[in-house]
């Protein structure tokens, strides 16, 4: 317990928040008025003492002549179900000291620092109430820091860059991170351990990105708006959390699931939610089949869009996403998204026909908004927009923000500004209350608001296989479960098959595309090629598309390194379990454990690599087995270069 009498009123002190198992000690300490924390795990470093407070436009610096007036402690422990992800139930236990802060000299201004130490994480938010003189503030730096050994190992993407989420990650070391990175920011201590800085809980407020400072410390450096300041707030506000998480190795950090339990339980009745598994008017415009705008090879025709819905229906998927269906993809789509309409189709496409059509065959339509970050264009329309699709039983869309900004309230912004970041809230609450489920492209990155809005289901937010073709290298889908996928799932447009076509050559092995539904997880996925490639020419691996799940009992994560391999196992909510496994350009052969598995004889369908499979010259070359086995066995496994294996394990009736 701390002691009251230390901290009542004092300018020098500090408190100890040690984790449930007692490994993750975080230290609070106040020190000639100014507040501070470290973080140590099994007493060895791992955040030195690192500055907290902010700058407040016009206003004294607010974390100067500070004085702990009050600290609450106490322990928490329980376990919550998500609706649908990764894991179902989500323990939920932490030591948590709140320590009420009061300036002992003018404008003596209140605040309160709420700390939470979980076993494999350390997590803090500042709380600010409204006082007199301080209740509409607008924060010019938040000045929260993060000061990691400079020798540390860090995997970065870059922020405020054109392409906003969508780079491939980089190995450096914290002492090169001159220039803003976004979160999840996975890094390797010196003394060995993984952590990965992040957020949680992100609403009307600037993302985080984190930077070096000048006196080399990495530090919180929120998005900026286009007047400079990082955020206009009214009184009451708490920060989102500051997410430190924490794990022995790199395969353990992809289970941790800290940002759901910093996010509330919903609000609302979300059990109309599903997970989703849908086909797409998509590739087929990216490899010049078929065109978004409208002509002679225009995608999304009424036509087209039946004969997918056929399709789904054999493939055994549960939707058709259709990209290029209204008004305002004619010319330079980028230049003329300005007048996008997302109400009225083209004239070959017809929304009430097609979705007349897809419900009574028990196929859902996956509606599309290209806003092309023209979000003043969009909000005008908002209401009428998901009117619209809400009329015609349309409970899915996915929505993007193509370009290196958004145009919001006039102005140019960047797409994780303050007004970005509610401009997503709006369309996922909107999204809500008509029932509809949203996936999101160029979105805010995932800080677990979909445990409160489990109508979110996805997010698209990094790079993925539409820059297959040259920018995407096999190492790019063994970084994201250590970096992105920490922040929640992401639509990669997994189940490309048709490899070496001459427009969008795929830097994969075939049975690596059925891998992805298993390594990167979304709650709604796109099996992106098109019908007739899985029909004519992979019909032995339709079995297994239609049979992956889309949402999972547990997840046991169970080898891998930073941008090298990543093998996983999930079990789904039928009982059956699925491992697959993705390695970079070296070659790999792993050996799994069924360990995880319960009681009793599996029946095992095995999709992997031939041995003399290769990325750039097999791509094709797999095998397909099957055996039986138990959990006391192990399956031995090859993956090639650039390759990946998936595993259907069902329990024999
Ligand atoms: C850009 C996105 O990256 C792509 O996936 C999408 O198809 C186009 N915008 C059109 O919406």
């Amino acid at each position: 317990m701390f002691k009251w009498a230390s901290w009542f009123g004092s300018s020098d002190t500090e408190k100890e928040i040690v984790s449930p198992n007692g490994r993750n000690k975080c230290t609070v300490i106040i020190k000639s008025g100014q507040i501070f924390y470290k973080v140590e795990r099994d007493n060895k470093p791992l955040i030195n003492v690192s500055k907290l407070g902010f700058l407040i436009s016009g206003e004294p610096e607010l974390g100067q002549n500070l004085k702990a007036v009050r600290l609450v402690s106490r322990n928490h422990d329980e376990e919550f179900e998500m609706l649908w992800g990764e894991d179902k139930i989500i323990k939920n236990q932490y030591r948590e000291t709140a320590i009420y802060l009061n300036e002992s000299k003018d404008p003596r201004r209140i605040f309160t620092i709420r700390f939470r130490v979980f076993n494999d994480a350390v997590a803090f938010r500042y709380e600010i109430p409204p006082q007199p003189k301080f209740q509409q503030i607008s924060v010019a730096d938040e000045l929260t820091q993060f000061n990691i050994d400079l020798n540390t190992i860090a995997w970065k993407i870059p922020a405020y860059q054109p392409d906003r989420y969508e780079y491939n990650y980089e190995k450096t070391s914290v002492y090169d991170l001159v220039h803003s990175v976004h979160t999840p920011l996975t890094m390797k201590t010196p003394n060995g351990y993984y952590v990965s800085i992040h957020e949680a809980a992100l609403y009307n407020y600037g993302s985080m990105t984190i930077k070096l400072s000048e006196d080399k410390k990495l530090k919180a450096d929120i998005t900026p708006l286009s007047d400079g300041t990082k955020a206009h707030l009214s009184l009451p506000f708490e920060t989102p959390w500051r997410l430190i998480m924490i794990a022995d190795s790199a395969i353990e950090l992809t289970t941790n699931r800290v940002m759901y339990c910093l996010n509330d339980p919903p609000k609302h009745d979300f059990s109309w939610v599903k997970t989703i598994k849908f086909i797409g008017i998509w590739w087929a415009m990216y490899v010049g089949e078929w065109t978004w705008a409208p002509g002679e090879r225009h995608g999304a025709t009424t036509a087209h869009t039946k004969e997918y819905i056929d399709a789904a229906i054999r493939l055994g998927v549960s939707g058709v996403l259709i990209e290029g269906w209204n008004d305002g993809w004619e010319g330079d789509w980028l230049e003329n998204g300005v007048n996008n309409s997302f109400t009225k189709s083209t004239p070959d496409f017809d929304l009430p026909e097609v979705a007349r059509y897809a419900h009574a065959k028990g196929i859902e339509i996956v509606g599309h908004h290209e806003t092309v970050g023209f979000v003043d264009n969009y909000e005008k329309q908002l209401e009428d927009a998901y009117n619209f699709y809400a009329a015609n039983n349309v409970h899915y869309i996915k929505t993007g923000y193509a370009g290196s900004q958004i145009l919001i309230h006039g102005r140019r912004e960047y797409h994780h500004s303050q007004v970005g970041v509610n401009h997503y809230q709006k369309t996922v609450e909107l999204a809500a209350r008509k029932h509809i489920c949203l996936d999101i492209h160029e979105p805010i990155k995932g800080t677990g608001i979909e445990r409160t809005w489990p109508n979110l289901l996805s997010r698209e937010g990094a790079r993925g296989q539409e820059y297959e073709g040259g920018a995407i290298s096999p190492s790019h889908a063994c970084y994201l479960p250590y970096t992105r996928l920490l922040s929640g799932g992401m639509d990669y447009t997994v189940g490309i098959l048709d490899l070496a076509n001459s427009v969008k050559r795929m830097s994969t092995t075939l049975t690596r595309q059925i891998a992805y539904f298993i390594t990167i997880y979304s709650g709604m996925v796109m099996a992106a090629d098109r019908p007739y490639i899985y029909e004519e020419r992979f019909p032995d691996l339709i079995k297994f598309i239609r049979d992956v799940p889309t949402d999972f009992e547990k997840t046991v994560p169970l080898a891998g390194e930073v941008g090298e391999y990543y093998v996983v196992a999930r079990k789904a909510k039928n009982g059956d379990w699925y491992i697959g496994g993705v390695t970079d350009e070296t070659a790999r052969r792993v050996n799994i454990g069924l360990h995880f598995l319960d009681d009793g004889a599996y029946f095992a369908e095995i999709y992997s690599d031939s041995d003399d499979a290769h990325y750039r010259d097999n791509q094709f070359g797999h095998n397909i087995s099957t055996r039986n086995v138990s959990k006391n066995e192990s399956i031995d496994i090859y993956m090639a270069p650039g390759g990946g294996f998936a595993i259907r394990l069902s329990q024999s009736k």
